[in-house]
């Protein structure tokens, strides 16, 4: 019996294995329930007692060899599995990914962007880091011009010519200057003011800027263009521009958008008037065409300014602007069906 394990000790170190089945295979039928190794330990107390010692010993022997073999085989099987670009088995669920969400101001901004392509306007952007010129000087906003205090404005460092934009309107200056009319551009992104931080104002936020420049474009065109944006974004489609001022365009307007008195809510955002201011318009002024090398002459334009942040807050009903910088993934995973 010793003889024949020795036997079965020599076969198990030479035994080669192609595939999973072939190592289960050998595994069961050495080291399984009813295998070869049980079978001899159940021989045991049948072997008389001065072969039990060297029995014994085989029989571990055997009983090691096999389970070594049969981890070997094993691991070179999933090495080389591995190598082809399979790994383990195939069969195996696979891992949950986590599904991303765009941010709120993604979506809105998108909504916005593809409401003005609808009707040939482009995409086009500036930097935030800005000059002087072009953040004011060529928006008719010279040098000590009291108008420049109406925004409160981040310098870089100590030099005063280079500091965070305060609005788009800087981007309308870049593409007069890059570009001949006619022009119909809108310029998303963000900008900054030195501002106290509170639950409606913070000291970074986003606008869209908008551009028409042609021959013979009229108010008339500003004021449908803006219906026309705030029906599609807002499903509201009575706006009123009230007079203002802006230095970059004469004559200015702010654009309100009537919002209703129904609900509770309604009264609060609109305190009490039903109406709701989103942004500043105007036909740009001739000055800004000239100082953007545009014959003020031949053509004229429209501009206008919307605060991104604000109309976002207003469709996804967001009590706190804060929120929208903050990244709580609780906060923004509520907008995964959003878009
Ligand atoms: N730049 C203005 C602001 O940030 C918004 C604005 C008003 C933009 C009138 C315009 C405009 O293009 O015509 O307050």
């Amino acid at each position: 019996m010793i003889d024949k394990i020795k036997e079965l000790i020599a076969e198990a170190e030479a035994f080669k294995a192609e595939t999973k089945e072939d190592i289960e295979a050998f595994r069961i039928k050495l080291l399984g329930q009813k295998g070869i190794v049980k079978q001899y330990f159940a021989e045991f107390k049948n072997v008389a007692n001065d072969q039990k010692k060297e029995f014994g010993q085989v029989i571990n022997t055997l009983k090691n060899t096999a389970q070594n073999k049969v981890n070997a085989l094993k691991e070179e099987l999933e090495n080389n599995t591995q190598d082809a670009g399979i790994s383990g088995d195939l069969s195996r669920p696979g891992e949950p990914i986590q599904i991303g969400s765009r941010h709120p101001i993604s979506i809105v901004k998108n909504q916005i962007i593809d409401i003005f392509s609808n009707i040939g306007f482009n995409v086009s952007e500036g930097p935030e880091i800005e000059d002087d010129w072009h953040n004011f000087t060529a928006l008719n906003l010279p040098e000590y011009h009291p108008a420049r205090d109406m925004q409160d404005t981040f310098f870089v460092q100590t030099n005063p010519d280079i500091l965070l934009r305060t609005h788009t309107s800087s981007v309308q200056v870049r593409y007069m200057e890059d570009n001949k009319p006619p022009i119909r551009t809108i310029s998303p992104g963000r900008v900054y003011r030195n501002e106290a931080i509170s639950a409606r104002s913070h000291c970074f936020f986003h606008q869209v800027e908008g551009l028409y420049i042609d021959k013979d474009v009229s108010f008339a065109d500003l004021k449908q263009t803006l219906q026309y944006f705030t029906t599609e974004l807002f499903g509201k489609s009575k706006i009123r521009l009230r007079p203002s001022y802006f230095p970059f365009t004469e004559p200015s307007a702010e654009i309100d958008v009537y919002w209703g008195l129904e609900t509770e809510t309604d009264h609060k955002i609109t305190k009490g008037t039903g109406w709701l201011e989103i942004g500043g318009c105007g036909m740009v002024d001739p000055n800004v065409l000239t100082n953007c090398g545009i014959d003020a002459e031949e053509y004229s334009g429209f501009a206008f300014g919307v605060g991104i942040d604000r109309i976002a807050m207003l469709l996804h009903q967001i009590s706190d602007i804060r929120l929208l910088s903050e990244n709580d993934v609780r906060f923004l995973e509520q907008f995964k069906s959003a878009l």
